[in-house]
């Protein structure tokens, strides 16, 4: 028996047996007429080896979003330009999200425009993923988040992109209620700016506002898992965590939801608020993650409120002085400020299910991701007692 897949002119070799190898020209799978524009030409059934006619450029591709991003993309047959600063090792490791000669490199500097237009030059898809959760000598927020992503939506604009796709932040607004930090969050407010400039930009763009994002190598779960996060064996929350609502998002989602907004035309100009499917206290979550570590009561965890801890003051302060590059434990007054801001969803602002993502409930996830921080997983503890479910942290609903 044999396969035929025609269309006009094509060659059909036939096999006796059961396979039939038909080839079909390339132009055929084409979704535009130019010859000479590279995206035109698809090429191949899917799968990481074939071409899909995606040429993304994704700034911000080292950071802990932008690597599954790019496994998503490359995953489909997407050819990837990863604009890069600093040593070339970094970026290095994301070769292999694409097959041969599919994922490119850029060194860049982004208050630099010329690289920046050649980094999106002969691309039809630009995702925006460049961003830093506290300000450095070099970048202040408005400089990385807001003249940033200005300079990046501009020139791509300038060369022809067709999608543009901005990573802003949930509860980003333009002036966030401060909690305990005087003025409020500065991360939130040039997250609200870097949206506005984008637009002005590229009205078409498509906004993704993530909450607290987890995931391997993140800065959620790991930061309350970090000792320097406690004080000794107690855990200091700003009113003991009670009055605060968060709604975390697994990485992947939030990765498929941006590969699905890259293919969906109905996404350009929309914000998408990128949230998890439930809502919980913080302290019930940071409660559930010490039972998950094992380091419960018994441990010697106790769950108190920051207000009366002069000391954990200092020492966030004293950690933003002497570390300021790379705060020990991501523990910083902008980050701690966010903690308690009640994670804010807009009805009538699609959300990820609107792009047909399922999303992943954090029972079933959480468990693994914090299963190597675990108390004595590597000594003599009974392993079956690893494998037990802890009771899982109460929904708000
Ligand atoms: N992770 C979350 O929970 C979360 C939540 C809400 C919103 N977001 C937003 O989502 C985006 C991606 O987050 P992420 O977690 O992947 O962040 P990340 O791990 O900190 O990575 C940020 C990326 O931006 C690049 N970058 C930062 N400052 C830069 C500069 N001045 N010039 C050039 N590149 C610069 C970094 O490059 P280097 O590797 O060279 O430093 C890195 O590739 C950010 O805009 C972030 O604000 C994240």
């Amino acid at each position: 028996m044999a396969v035929v897949l025609s269309n006009g002119a094509n060659i059909l070799r036939q096999h006796t047996g059961v396979i039939g190898i038909a080839y079909i020209r390339a132009a055929n799978y084409s979704s535009e007429g130019n010859p000479y524009n590279l995206a035109s030409l698809k090429r191949g059934t899917g799968g990481r080896s074939s071409f899909n006619g995606i040429v993304a450029t994704v700034f911000g591709a080292t950071g802990f979003i932008g690597r599954y991003v790019c496994n998503r993309l490359g995953k489909i047959g997407s050819q990837l330009i990863l604009p890069y600063r600093g040593d070339h090792y970094e970026a290095l490791r994301l070769k292999l999200v694409g097959d041969l000669g599919q994922v490119l490199f850029q060194p860049y500097y982004l208050r630099n425009e010329e690289d920046l237009e050649k980094a999106v030059k002969y691309s039809n898809v630009v995702v925006n993923l460049v961003g830093r959760d506290w300000e450095t000598k070099n970048f202040k927020f408005d400089d990385v988040h807001v003249k940033g992503a200005r300079a990046l939506a501009r020139a791509a604009k300038k060369a022809g992109v067709k999608k543009f796709i901005h990573v802003s932040a949930l509860n980003a607004e333009k002036n966030p209620k401060p909690v305990i930090k005087s003025g409020g969050s500065k991360f939130l407010a040039s997250k609200w700016y870097g949206e506005c400039a984008v637009l002005e930009e590229f009205p078409e763009a498509t906004i993704f506002r993530p909450s607290d994002v987890y995931g391997q190598e993140d800065r959620f779960l790991r930061y309350y898992a970090h000792n320097w996060r406690r004080q000794g064996l107690w855990m200091p929350l700003w009113k003991k965590g009670e009055c605060t609502i968060k709604q975390p998002v697994f990485v992947s989602d939030l990765a498929a939801g941006i590969v699905a907004a890259i293919k969906d035309p109905d996404a350009a100009g929309k914000i998408y608020q990128a949230v998890g499917p439930k809502r919980y206290y913080l302290s019930e979550l940071v409660d559930w993650f010490y039972r998950l570590m094992k380091k419960d009561d018994k441990w010697g965890y106790v769950r108190y409120d920051m207000r009366f801890d002069p000391f954990f003051k200092v020492k966030v302060s004293i950690t933003e002085k002497v570390c300021p590059g790379f705060p020990i434990g991501n523990l910083h007054w902008e980050r701690v400020e966010r903690e308690y801001i009640n994670d804010h969803v807009v009805h009538g602002i699609p959300t990820l299910e609107d792009l047909g993502i399922t999303l992943t409930a954090m029972e079933d996830q959480v468990p693994w991701e914090l299963r190597p921080y675990s108390y004595g997983i590597y000594h003599d503890r009974d392993l079956e007692e690893f494998a037990l479910r802890p009771e899982p942290p109460k929904v708000v609903v």
